[in-house]
């Protein structure tokens, strides 16, 4: 069976078992700061075990692009050095919430197993929960006794807490569970070795292919377990090992998930990749095989609105394609950006299903390509400076800081550097590398450190309610209560309220900060946050009578502020794809009281006229005065009929609320003006980019433009001021221009005067040092005269060597002359001598053999390097 086959199959198996199909959910989270990516195929139902929200169906199936490159699920170091695991995998689910349980879960996995997918009986093992008495948490009889029905005992490994219990993180929804195992090793393998003994043994060709989750506890801050309000089911099947049991292979990689990929980079690098899936020290097949799967989780993840940077998420991303780059520049030889050309091959593969990979392609490929170059780039700065690094090392180690630091600095990986001073027969100390390491991990552990106190809980229940689109102030009651204690923010509270009218961040929107007002006190809020569906009021304290009634009132200035650069983000988005295109499509926005900005996908810089017509465009939709009209709540599809924007990476419910103004729609949950009046100007004050093919716009409204244009006034009146009043300033500003201009020609005519006068007097000042003319020393002059001085000199004689130093405005020069005959007889060389002299300046250069020339940063070193020219003619 294909891929595709084998996905479809599942899907409509549990179809025929009364679940709803969903699509997959981003792979990128929003509304989780417990997790950064989605992990497994459950992230997106966490809420529904905790009973904090309820399903559209209480039997759903899916597959989940999965992400386990961070977090308690990390595989990310193993990539490529097995055939099983993978950085970007797809998990195929189904779930019950509070519905079916383990009666229902395993004979369905066995049916679909082995009569759906008629995979062999006696190749399959399945393991239970033996039991924990320190959890407290029986041995699972049931689900032994369930199996039992279907496979014979010798069959069932009883597993621990580490393998048969399953928890998504340190706290959360959990629950013993129930694996099942395939032994994919030949007839005569198995019939040396059982496969019995070869479970969860890290065997290639013995491994778990599905995890059926019996969802009954929360693990608790403290560590305990409490018991869930209901029972659920969870499950996880991996695709690309089915795949592989499936298609009779013994490696993921030589399923068609992969071997396309593959045979693309084979296609490029003139490579072979040697399939037999037991090949495992061969160097180029554990690059292809990181490449091929990194290729895979960075484009999702991009396809899903991720772009690779410096921080969070983004960072993980890079780290990814990095780690591909490297693997390819050292072992299969690859200087040029070439991992972009797979996203091709990987849109043609999944884009059927996954439809984003296609219509994202020409992004998802620009930004590999140029992520490519710039780490190619540093990987060469970061050679050089190997280079420096070796130079000064006596000895054959190098130190392990120094390693460190390349690592550090410049994303330089450790490995590349041991093979290249192995190369050179050196090493570095791994020692000191790994003490400089720890030393930098627990410094940030140290910066990042966060505890989480379990949930107070004051009203039981799925109660909180959001109303603030139309209230900014309402009479609420706190609902729970929880402290977090971060190295960050110090202490803070989290509320929850019963209906709260603040908006938390979300949708590009900063989160509404306001007041809790009791009788007796006033509370700060400073932050409003989303996580998962709670919405979080941030706050420094707690009140004194925390069961006390209170008025939550929103700071109504501040979002008035925000509103009315949120409406102008939509007027703004609608006129970029009126003026630019309906390529240009959102990848980011920030709206917050003083600014707005926003990123978008487009392939050049925005002229000064396009941005002229942007601004245009939304001023005149302000002056048009367009009335909000809201739909607070349509079905999706309606929305998207007439023509509403929708985002990449953005996960929707069935019905949404979609934002009108005029022609421009979009489904938004933010907060909006009433009328385009509200905003009365809009200003662009920057353009630029912030990746391939992504533009980062900034703008203002309303008073920020009235402040802009006072300012802008303050400025020119102090300019004119400076000038003296004078009756027309630009002329006045071009006279300066002209004087300066006249002055500058007087000076360099004085300067080269100068340097005659100097001539004579340094002609006097040779020294004969082995036949050579040698002169070193300091002169008062800038570079541009110690140059001419230089070139006089040269013509007085021959053999000459010079060495002179400027430091004209506190910046060190040196300049060194050298006459040909030297360079040709006696091979000395200029831009050699001003490399090495620059060293005592802190600096660097080079120019000819008989010319050239080095900047650097510490004149103190002048008199150093004077002192060792001697050096080069002795
Ligand atoms: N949530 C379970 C897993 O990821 C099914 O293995």
């Amino acid at each position: 069976m294909k891929s595709q086959d084998i996905r479809k199959a599942y899907l409509q198996f549990f179809e025929s078992k009364g679940h709803l199909i969903v699509p997959s959910a981003p792979i990128v989270l929003k509304d989780d700061p417990t997790l950064m990516f989605n992990n497994s195929g459950m992230a997106q139902f966490k809420e529904y075990f905790l009973g904090n929200a309820t399903p559209k169906s209480n039997r759903i199936t899916d597959t989940q692009k999965c992400l386990r490159v961070s977090g308690k699920h990390n595989d990310l170091e193993d990539v490529g050095f097995d055939t099983y695991h993978h950085t970007m995998f797809e998990m195929l689910g189904n779930w019950s919430f509070g519905d079916y349980f383990k009666k229902e879960a395993l004979p369905w996995a066995w049916e679909f197993l082995t009569e759906v997918l008629k995979l062999d009986k006696d190749r399959l093992y399945v393991s239970v929960f033996e039991g924990n008495e320190a959890e407290n948490v029986p041995f699972d009889q049931e689900a032994f006794d369930i199996w039992k029905q279907f496979v014979p005992e010798d069959r069932i490994i009883l597993g621990n807490k580490k393998d048969n219990f399953w928890e998504m993180g340190d706290q959360g929804p959990c629950g013993p569970c129930s694996e099942i195992h395939i032994d994919l090793r030949t007839d005569e393998e198995r019939a040396e070795v059982s496969g019995f003994s070869l479970v969860n043994a890290d065997h290639p060709q013995v491994v778990e292919i599905w995890n059926n989750v019996f969802m009954e506890f929360n693990r608790k801050a403290d560590g305990s377990l409490e018991k869930l309000p209901a029972q659920h089911v969870d499950t996880g099947m991996g695709f690309e090992r089915l795949c592989m049991a499936m298609q009779n292979v013994t490696s993921n990689y030589d399923t068609d998930v992969f071997t396309p990929l593959i045979e693309k980079v084979e296609q490029i690098t003139g490579l072979k990749y040697v399939r037999t899936g037991r090949d495992l020290s061969i160097q180029s097949n554990i690059a292809i095989r990181v490449i091929v799967d990194h290729v895979r989780a960075v484009a999702f993840a991009i396809a899903d609105g991720q772009l690779p940077s410096n921080t969070g998420a983004g960072y993980v991303i890079r780290r990814i394609l990095r780690r591909a780059i490297r693997y390819g520049f050292t072992f299969l030889n690859t200087k040029e950006p070439f991992i972009f050309e797979l996203v091709a091959v990987l849109a043609d593969q999944m884009g059927e299903f996954f439809p984003e990979i296609k219509k994202q392609q020409t992004l998802v490929t620009n930004v590999i390509r140029e992520e490519e170059a710039s780490f190619l780039r540093t990987l060469d700065q970061g050679l050089q400076l190997l280079e420096n690094v070796v130079a000064e090392t006596k000895g054959t180690e190098v130190s392990g800081v120094k390693a460190f630091e390349l690592y550090d600095t410049f994303g330089f990986p450790k490995d590349l550097t041991a093979l290249i001073l192995k190369e050179k027969g050196m090493s570095f100390n791994e020692g000191e590398f790994e003490a400089s390491m720890q030393a930098q991990k627990s410094r940030s552990r140290a910066a990042s450190e966060v505890s989480t106190d379990d949930w107070k809980v004051l009203v039981e229940g799925n109660v909180e309610s959001f109303v603030g689109y139309d209230q900014a102030e309402n009479e609420v009651k706190i609902t729970r209560i929880r402290k977090v204690d971060s190295k960050k923010d110090g202490v803070m509270y989290q509320i929850v309220l019963d209906a709260t009218p603040f908006y938390p961040e979300g949708g590009g929107q900063v989160g509404d900060k306001g007041t809790l007002v009791s009788a007796n006190e006033t509370i700060e809020i400073i932050d409003t946050k989303k996580e998962n569906n709670l919405i979080l009021h941030f706050a420094k304290q707690l009140p004194e009578n925390i069961n006390a009634s209170f008025v939550a009132k929103v700071n109504t200035d501040l979002r008035a502020s925000t509103a009315k650069n949120h409406s102008a983000t939509h007027l703004m988005h609608q006129a970029l794809r009126t003026i630019l295109g309906t390529h240009v499509e959102q990848k980011g926005s920030l709206v917050n009281p003083n600014y707005l900005r926003f990123d978008f996908s487009h392939f050049s810089k925005v002229t000064d006229e396009e941005l002229q017509q942007v601004e245009d465009f939304v001023n005149e939709r302000i002056q048009e005065q367009l009335p909000l009209i809201e739909r607070r709540s349509i079905p999706i599809q309606q929305a998207l009929d007439e023509g509403a924007m929708a985002l990449f990476g953005e996960k929707y419910g069935d019905n949404v609320r979609a934002i009108k103004f005029g022609s421009s729609m979009e489904l938004c949950g933010g907060i909006h003006v009433n009328n385009t009046a509200e905003i009365w100007h809009f200003k662009i004050v920057s353009e630029g980019a912030v990746a391939a093919g992504i533009r980062r716009m900034e703008a203002i409204t309303s008073q920020a433009v009235k402040d802009f244009y006072a300012s802008q006034e303050n400025l020119l009146g102090e300019i004119k001021a400076t000038l003296k009043n004078p009756q027309d300033t630009i002329k006045a500003v071009v006279a300066l221009q002209d004087e300066n201009a006249k002055l500058k020609k007087q000076l360099e005519a004085l300067l080269k005067d100068k340097a005659k006068n100097m001539k004579a007097e340094l002609a006097q000042e040779l020294q004969e040092v082995n036949g050579i003319q040698f002169l070193a020393k300091q002169v008062d002059l800038n570079p541009e005269g110690a140059k001419d001085l230089a070139y006089e000199l040269g013509n007085l004689g021959t053999n000459l060597f010079l060495v002179l130093a400027t430091a004209d405005e506190g910046k060190p020069m040196l300049t060194c002359y050298i006459s040909k005959e030297l360079v040709a007889d006696k091979g000395l060389n200029a831009g050699q001598v001003v490399r090495e002299l620059g060293k005592c300046i802190q600096g660097g250069g080079g120019g000819q053999p008989f010319f050239a020339t080095a900047g650097g940063k510490n004149i103190a070193g002048i008199s150093e390097a004077l002192e060792k020219a001697i050096n080069f003619v002795k």
